[in-house]
């Protein structure tokens, strides 16, 4: 047994896991979990933290997170982003494709790993599926491509939504890999149609924009994504999840043994379209926060695990850029990776979940998901120490003066009364904030988690009649 001194132990804090909570101290070596004992039993440490009077908990993965650079970085980079991401308790994130020019062939995937050198914590990145870059995505994939994005409706950056031969061949293609495809589920063609419509009767008003994406856009678009990855065997994960509608076609390809997840954000779970008048154009986000029943239904799907991962697809833009009055011209999407945590541990506080269930949705889900478990995800011997510590009774406003993504300091939740915050951040052995101040230093500690990604290969599905194997 190895006796040397930890680097860091953590002591006198409650540990919290999926299946419960328990007083206990950590001991850090280096970037990883070496020790967990009973409080007081651990041995010495060069350095330590006293923990009593907070929860520690695996830091959160958040899979939907849009840094804008290249192309877009007035409104966030990889510095302000991440830092965001460390001041809200998230260790690891994955970063969006539609950037400018996007993330569809492995030049534009290199070009982003340069930018994300200045990452404060872990992320992955994501590569673009589309309807022109099908010849790309092996090419991606062997250049450290995370997972996919296919955007099957149109929103920030305008990409096309791809045709259904395109998505399937993409699908077909990334199978074979195991890497999990994310979809922007709202079927582009009904809202173009509708948005036409509306536009020249001069609607233009912010509930305009959820009358031009009615949930059947979210239905149709979960239907024809579960239907190719069944045919394909492809892993995808539903993003954003905002309709009581989408819900049971994604429990029925659940059922049939379709690899789906899905993940919603806490605008869909707090705010509703009563909460349009107030807002304004703030509140315009795709896919569009909606009439308050979808609110009760996700919560449950939520608390049931048939939406298994609480994102926040932080989507930062200008505060000028935010409050068009003309609701078509206003940009669509807010920062949240700093806020979700807040905002979600208010909800533990109030009883809407548990603090365990919390742990599952935020961390071990989205590891096991996108194939960083238990490496990441997990307060075990030997995963990477990736710990965010909260303080379930403090409380606070949100501010959004105050946001870390200083270019994009604008949210539906500014004022909202919070009761729970991450006091520390961890990301594999480091502190990236510590006392609620962002630590210096942590500029450019983040690392692509592909390395550490493992993706057990899924059953190939109809093999023989794939694009490529036709033209064989
Ligand atoms: C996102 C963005 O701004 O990049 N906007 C949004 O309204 N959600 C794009 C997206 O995830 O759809
Ligand atoms: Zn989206």
């Amino acid at each position: 047994m190895d006796h040397a001194p930890f680097d860091l132990a953590i002591t006198g804090g409650i540990i919290v896991t999926p299946e419960g909570r328990f007083a206990g101290d950590i001991g850090i070596r280096g970037e990883v979990i070496a020790a967990i004992a009973a409080p007081g039993a651990l041995g010495a440490a060069h350095e330590t933290l006293d923990a009593a009077g907070l929860h520690i908990m695996p830091g959160a993965i958040d899979v939907h997170v849009h840094f804008r650079d290249p192309g877009m970085s007035h409104k966030e980079d990889w510095d302000t982003g991440t830092a965001a991401a460390a001041m809200g308790g998230v260790t690891t994130v994955f970063e969006m494709p539609n950037t400018f020019p996007p993330t569809s062939t492995p030049e534009m995937l290199a070009d982003k790993f340069e930018r994300a050198k200045s990452a404060r914590i872990d992320f992955g990145l994501y590569g673009l599926l589309a309807e022109d870059n099908i010849d790309q995505l092996e090419g991606l994939i062997a250049g450290g491509a995370a997972a996919f994005k296919c955007f099957m409706g149109n929103t920030t950056g305008n990409l096309p939504s791809p045709s259904t031969g395109a998505m399937l061949e993409g699908f077909e293609i990334i199978a074979k890999h195991g890497h999990r495809i994310s979809l922007h589920a709202e079927t582009a063609s009904i809202m173009a149609w509708r948005q036409r419509k509306l536009m020249a009767a001069d609607r233009n008003a912010p509930l305009d924009h959820l009358a031009a994406r009615p949930a059947i856009v979210a239905i149709e678009a979960v239907i024809r994504a579960a239907v190719l990855a069944e045919w394909t065997g492809a892993r995808i994960h539903v993003l954003h999840i905002s309709s009581a509608d989408e819900l049971r076609p994604l429990r029925e390809a659940q059922l049939r043994g379709v690899d789906i997840t899905g993940e919603t954000c806490p605008c869909y779970l707090m705010l509703d379209s009563e909460d349009y008048a107030r807002l304004g154009p703030v509140i315009k986000v795709n896919p569009p926060v909606r009439e308050p029943h979808h609110k009760e239904a996700i919560w449950q799907a939520l608390l049931d695990g048939t939406i298994g991962l609480i994102a926040t697809d932080h989507a930062p833009h200008a505060p000028e850029e935010k409050t068009r009055a003309n609701i078509w011209q206003a940009d669509a999407g807010f920062p949240g990776v700093e806020t979700q945590m807040p905002l979600m541990l208010t909800a533990v506080s109030e009883g809407k979940l548990s603090l365990e269930h919390y742990v599952r949705i935020s961390a071990e889900n989205p590891a096991k998901a996108f194939g960083l478990y238990p490496v990441k995800g997990a307060i075990r011997v030997g995963s990477h120490a990736d710990l965010a510590l909260v303080d379930l009774a403090r409380e606070d406003r949100i501010d959004q003066a105050k946001l870390a993504s200083l270019r994009s300091r604008i949210t539906p939740f500014h004022g909202k009364h919070i009761k729970g915050l991450p006091i520390h951040t961890i990301s594999r052995g480091e502190y990236v904030m510590k006392d609620r101040a962002l630590v210096a230093e942590s500029f450019g500690h983040g690392r692509s988690v592909h390395t550490v990604q493992h993706m057990a290969k899924p059953e190939p599905r109809h093999a023989e009649q794939t694009m490529a194997a036709v033209l064989r």
